[in-house]
């Protein structure tokens, strides 16, 4: 270790914050994120509350609790307050989302990409039985997006356009601008999922002019599973109604009026039933760390970690299947080598944290608690599995 280096990173404070690293090498924060140290305690007090508390729990801060989670996730990408809504998963939360729209003849076009994530591509495809017709936007070489590809699918026909933000398989980060630009522009609305970007590349919702975005906090936001929340502007918020809701979306859910719905007025009327509490309670751990180490410079440092790692495939001679320019690279590094399953398992079985995915390879990820030296390390240790596969 290099204790210079150290010394000029400040982010590294943070790294006491997760006891995981002392033993493990983690390169997976694009699929799980380390558990903040406050977990344990976050997760402690809330079975305290419950056990205790009882049914006063909700009143004595449960109810809340997805209100302020959610502002705190919109600060990570400048919404507004009150402009997030929790739910279990992204899935969950886009297809709240798209519930609010009617596909109709003549504009009941769902434009979306080859590279987006399956998940999402199923719900969509769902859609088609509910009137929407799919515009799949194909990839380039090597699974690149184009914008002009997308810009120019977009038309009066169109009701929505649902993209990544960050890709999941390349980690190619899209340029939102130019298409959120042409959906106004053509009346569409457009729905990001950003579970790939929030956490780790800087996304400003309101200077983009982005109408919904749902992102999850299993990955960057190091908030484990449970927790994907969906924001939506106010611009557009009081116009849609959700077809998939509940009775906590009511403007007095205790009421118990059985319709018609009234709902609320800000982003409860996105809520469905009873929000999940334990979930939330952890990853707000996750995202108060991420809100002190700041995006700019996870993003800063990101680069950093991330450009040292393509210097060293190329010294190693592995081919990076994720974008060189920095301006169109998230988090991820991917490298695209032979036998990617097996060097995965291998250097798990090390302690070794990453993962491969099908047709692309190895995906690594530094985070803000990564230190340079652990970089160098985990490319030694892939070099020496590759050649041990290859012997
Ligand atoms: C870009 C992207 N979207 C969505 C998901 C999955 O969303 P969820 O499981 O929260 O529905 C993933 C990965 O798990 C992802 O990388």
């Amino acid at each position: 270790m290099n204790p210079t280096a150290v010394q000029r990173d400040p982010l590294l404070e943070l790294r006491e914050e997760f006891p995981s690293l002392e033993h493990t090498l983690h390169f997976a924060s694009h699929t799980l994120g380390a558990m903040p140290r406050g977990v344990d305690e976050a997760l402690r007090r809330y079975a305290h509350t419950w056990r205790v508390r009882g049914i006063r729990a909700w009143e004595e801060g449960w109810f809340a609790m997805p209100t302020e989670v959610g502002n705190l996730l919109a600060g990570l990408f400048n919404g507004e307050p009150g402009s997030v809504a929790m739910f279990e998963n992204v899935t969950i939360a886009e297809a709240v989302g798209l519930s609010a729209i009617d596909f109709r003849a003549p504009r009941n076009r769902l434009v979306c990409g080859a590279e987006d994530f399956p998940s999402l591509l199923y719900l969509y495809e769902g859609l088609t039985r509910r009137g929407a017709e799919l515009v799949r936007v194909p990839s380039r070489q090597d699974r690149r997006m184009d914008e002009r590809d997308i810009v120019a699918a977009i038309d009066e026909r169109t009701a929505v356009v649902a993209l990544s933000h960050v890709m999941f398989r390349s980690s190619q980060v899209l340029d939102l601008a130019p298409i959120a630009a042409r959906a106004r522009q053509a009346g569409a609305l457009t729905m990001i999922d950003a579970y790939q970007a929030i956490g780790t590349v800087p996304l400003d919702v309101r200077a983009v002019g982005i109408d919904l975005l749902a992102g999850g906090s299993v990955k960057w936001l190091c908030g484990g599973p449970g927790a994907g929340y969906l924001y939506v502007s106010p611009r557009v918020a009081p116009k849609l109604e959700p077809a998939l809701t509940g009775w906590m979306a009511h403007e007095n859910p205790f009421a118990f009026d059985s319709g018609p719905t009234r709902r609320d007025a800000g982003a409860r009327r996105f809520w469905t039933g009873t929000p999940g509490i334990p979930a939330f309670a952890a990853a707000r751990e996750g995202y108060a760390i991420v809100a002190r180490a700041g995006i700019s410079a996870i993003r800063e440092k990101s680069l950093r970690l991330t450009g040292r790692m393509i210097e060293l495939a190329d010294e190693m001679g592995f081919k990076v299947g994720s974008p060189r320019e920095p301006e169109r690279r998230g988090g991820t590094v991917v490298l695209d080598i032979p036998d990617a399953e097996r060097v995965c398992h291998a250097l798990l079985a090390e302690d070794v944290l990453l993962d491969f995915r099908p047709g692309v390879g190895l995906r690594l990820a530094p985070h803000f608690y990564t230190r340079d030296d652990e970089v160098e390390e985990v490319m030694r240790r892939v070099r020496a599995h590759l050649n041990r596969e290859a012997s």
